[in-house]
């Protein structure tokens, strides 16, 4: 069999060519996925019609322990039964369009904000899945940030200053930025944890800016100087320079290394066109 990658952008995501995932997913495949995230962070695949056992599968494969805490599911099961399968649709349990004055709706439109997946969690969240099955005609596109080429590009001064830093990372936060309004019981459930901001991985040796909008303070700064600063390294890693939008076609899969990129889903007639997407992350651990 002949695979190979065509690299989408100057430095990270690339297309995968000649890999079907339902029936490819031997250890040799497998390994080549895992250096290619390794060099790419981001991985496209087109025309892959996966059920929901097939992509819960691959990536278990693929990297073993799923996430299944999403923040959505203090708000209540979701309409799969399973929570390893986070619904990024814009779709209610009687399979209508949610309305705007839905929670659920309005607790999704956080995802156009730049982010990682499950940084509020302990293990974090590693690798994203996202299999599109229906998209809509215009618009709904996602947007992915090279958190290494950021960080490569920051000025020593500001290396020497996040090199010792946390950051602290809530889905509550990024929720409320946009006005959502969690019950006292819900936002205890989402405190969330801590993660370096410059973030230095063993395997490759190179360091990743670890941002999100659910970063919500610097540990031990003053919170507005802490939010000063995560603002302005956001601002600076999604520089268009390093970023690549993908443009979804159904039975797209797209692959994603959270702590290495940073993403953001694009607007869309949310209220009126389906979007069905569905997303397995992984943990990291
Ligand atoms: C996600 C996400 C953005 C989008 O699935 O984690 O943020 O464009 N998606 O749907
Ligand atoms: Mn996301």
């Amino acid at each position: 069999m002949t695979f190979h990658i065509n690299p989408l952008h100057a430095s990270f995501a690339g297309e995968v060519i000649g890999i079907n995932l339902s029936r490819d997913c031997g250890s040799e495949i497998l390994g080549y996925l895992r250096e290619a995230l390794d060099t790419y962070a981001v991985l496209v695949f087109r025309g892959q019609l996966l059920s929901d056992d097939q992509q819960l599968l691959f990536a278990q494969q693929l990297d073993g322990a799923l996430h299944t805490k999403t923040g959505v599911a203090a708000l209540g099961p979701n309409r799969f039964g399973n929570e390893a399968i986070t619904d990024v649709s814009n779709i209610g349990d009687n399979g209508a369009i949610l309305k705007s004055s839905d929670r659920r709706s309005q607790y999704a439109l956080a995802n156009r904000l730049w982010h990682t997946d499950a940084s509020f969690e302990s293990p974090r969240g590693k690798y994203s899945l996202l299999s599109a099955r229906i998209v809509p005609e215009q618009g709904g596109s996602t947007e992915y940030a090279d958190m290494r080429s950021a960080y490569d590009e920051l000025d020593l001064d500001t290396k020497a200053i996040i090199s010792e830093l946390k950051a602290h990372h809530s889905i509550a936060y990024s929720r409320e930025r946009l006005g959502f309004e969690f019950k006292a019981n819900e936002r205890e459930i989402l405190y969330g944890t801590a993660y370096p901001i410059a973030d230095l991985n063993q395997r490759t040796g190179r360091t990743a800016l670890y941002l999100a909008a659910h970063a919500s303070h610097v540990v031990d700064w003053p919170i507005p100087d802490g939010r000063l600063l995560i603002q302005d390294l956001i601002e600076h890693a999604v520089d268009r320079k390093f970023v690549y939008t993908h443009q979804w076609k159904a039975h797209d899969l797209v692959i994603w290394d959270n702590l290495t990129t940073m993403h953001r889903g694009r607007p869309y007639a949310c209220y009126t066109d389906k979007r069905e997407m569905r997303r397995v992350t992984t943990l990291d651990c």
